[in-house]
């Protein structure tokens, strides 16, 4: 075990991990002291769950439950827990939160004012929440998922947008510089489960409202709140990416 790096050291160790493997930056993450979590959220960031349950040592996963994923989503996270034989922690929503948005504004007020009130109440709070019981979490972001936002993260980076009073929250990006043909290489290789939604022409995988197919050669941001300018198509997990 390593102890949990202190805010000086992460750009040290981002540096030395920069151009390791993905299994090596997840071997990293594992190994740090205290309560670390894989983020699923029920895409092809199921590779990270591939890797860890290879690298034989004990992991934790949570998906956030916004009420709103697909049955495909749903059924997937299923088959990933029975495949791997691991738990997944769901995290809901506050109700009186989610009542209180529909009652006011209706199942679709995202498509009228933006998604950043129902994101906020569907899956910014209740992962700020899980995060208050972690020391890290590891996700599956990639510097080629969103030209706009993405095109800089490093493979560990000091959460700046979830660090509480007194405690530093480490996030750590294993696939930050692997493309979408290195993570379905490896997915067909390697024989993983995968979201059916991928063979119906999405490539990345939110919300059922929010997430449509792409054409070819189309961004797969693009099929991301499609009715918003793409430089602010963050959801709020990951907002330390919009640059102010
Ligand atoms: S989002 O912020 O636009 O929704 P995206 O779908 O690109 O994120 O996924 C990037 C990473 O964020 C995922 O690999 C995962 O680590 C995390 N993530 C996104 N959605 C969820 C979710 N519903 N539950 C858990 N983690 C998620
Ligand atoms: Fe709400 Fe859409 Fe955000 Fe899901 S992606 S939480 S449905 S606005």
């Amino acid at each position: 075990m390593t102890a949990i790096p202190t805010i000086d050291l992460v750009d040290a160790l981002a540096s030395e991990y920069a151009n390791q493997s993905p299994s090596e930056i997840l071997a990293l993450a594992l190994n740090q002291e205290g309560e670390i979590a894989i983020s699923f959220s029920g895409a092809e960031d199921v590779v990270l769950i591939d890797m860890a349950s290879h690298l034989g040592k004990p992991f934790r996963v949570f998906s956030l439950d916004t009420g709103r994923l697909h049955p495909e989503t749903y059924q997937f996270i299923e088959t990933v827990r029975k495949h791997y034989n691991i738990d997944i922690e769901i995290c809901f929503p506050e109700s009186e939160a989610v009542q209180t948005l529909v009652k006011n504004k209706g199942l679709f007020s995202f498509f009228a004012d933006g998604h950043q009130e129902c994101c906020g109440i569907r899956k910014v709070q209740p992962l700020r929440k899980k995060l208050t019981t972690l020391d890290g979490w590891i996700t599956g972001q990639r510097k080629d998922q969103s030209p706009g936002t993405r095109h800089e993260i490093p493979v560990v980076q000091a959460d700046t947008s979830f660090s509480g009073e007194g405690k530093q929250l480490i996030k750590y990006n294993p696939l930050a510089n692997w493309s979408s043909a290195d993570v379905w290489n490896y997915i067909r290789m390697m024989e993983i489960p995968y979201n059916p939604l991928h063979e119906k022409g999405f490539i990345s995988i939110g919300c059922e409202p929010c997430t449509r197919a792409v054409l070819p050669n189309q961004h797969e941001r693009e099929g991301r709140w499609w009715w918003e300018e793409a430089t602010h198509k963050e959801c709020g997990l990951h907002a330390a990416n919009i640059k102010k």
